[in-house]
């Protein structure tokens, strides 16, 4: 790199992280819950996003994907060059970010089929029903079975599923682990440890630190609506205090 050279238009977004957080400030009516949240991703990228209960993860999560709740009220989201800042919920979609949240949101009276399909209508599309059903034996099964009538793990697996449908850039897991039991937990685990091989970015919010930490390559910690840790998963493995000051119930 020469450091006297003048960039141009192009180097200069170069330089620009694929996801890009900056300082960014969401209110659910007048409660001020996300406090000036900024950190960066590279592509392929896994952060566990932890913290105590009412830390503002899930709040974090939806402003990142420009849900209606919390409003985003000051701050930029910029991904891969596209300012997700200015988006509505399902412009973001389109522009790949993908939001699992933590209860699951199978539309109900739809097959499990029927919900895929679904988030297949609009472009830019991901996965085919047929690679789906490939990661995802036990949906093949059911298919024809109306998708809120399956147990909690499938429900969970045809989140993710239905998120895969779609072309992913950025993928959002609010809890994917969430009331599972422990043999379902796996099958997610292994799933997820799917996605990351494919070199999808994502953030994991999960209250089992360590399952997320295995996973991820780096850390943020939220405490009260700010980042109060950003670095590597190894590090807060290894940091006992640094747990207890944060992650301790
Ligand atoms: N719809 C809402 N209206 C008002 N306040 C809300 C709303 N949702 C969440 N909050 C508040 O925002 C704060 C952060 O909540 P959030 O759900 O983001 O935390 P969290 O870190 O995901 O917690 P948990 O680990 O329990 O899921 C909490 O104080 C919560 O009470
Ligand atoms: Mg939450």
């Amino acid at each position: 790199m020469n450091a006297i050279s003048m960039p141009d238009t192009a180097t200069a977004t170069e330089a620009e992280p694929y996801f890009g957080v900056r300082d960014i400030h969401a209110y659910y009516g007048e409660s001020y819950i996300v406090q000036g949240v900024s950190f960066a991703m590279d592509k392929g990228d896994v952060v566990a996003l932890l913290g105590r209960n009412g830390a503002g993860k899930t709040s974090t999560l939806r402003t990142l994907a420009r849900a209606g709740d919390p409003v985003l009220r000051s701050g930029e989201i910029w991904l891969d060059g596209q300012p997700i800042h200015k988006c509505r919920d399902f412009e973001a979609a389109g522009k790949g970010i993908q939001l699992v949240q933590e209860d699951r949101r199978i539309i109900p009276g739809l097959t499990v089929e029927e919900n895929l399909v679904l988030a297949q209508i609009a472009e830019p599309r991901g996965w085919s029903l047929e690679q789906i059903y490939e990661h995802f034996p036990r949906l093949a099964e059911r298919r024809r079975q109306e998708g809120v009538t399956l147990s909690g793990g499938e429900q969970q697996m045809l989140a993710v599923a239905r998120a895969l449908a779609r072309d992913i850039r950025l993928l959002l897991l609010d809890e994917p682990y969430e009331g599972l039991a422990p043999t379902i937990v796996r099958d997610i685990e292994r799933i997820v440890r799917e996605i990351k091989g494919l070199g999808i970015t994502t953030i994991i919010v999960e209250q089992n630190a360590d399952a997320a930490l295995a996973l991820a390559n780096r850390a943020l910690i939220l405490d009260m609506g700010q980042i109060v840790y950003d670095g590597t998963a190894k590090a807060v493995l290894e940091d006992k205090e640094l747990r207890q000051e944060y992650l301790a119930v």
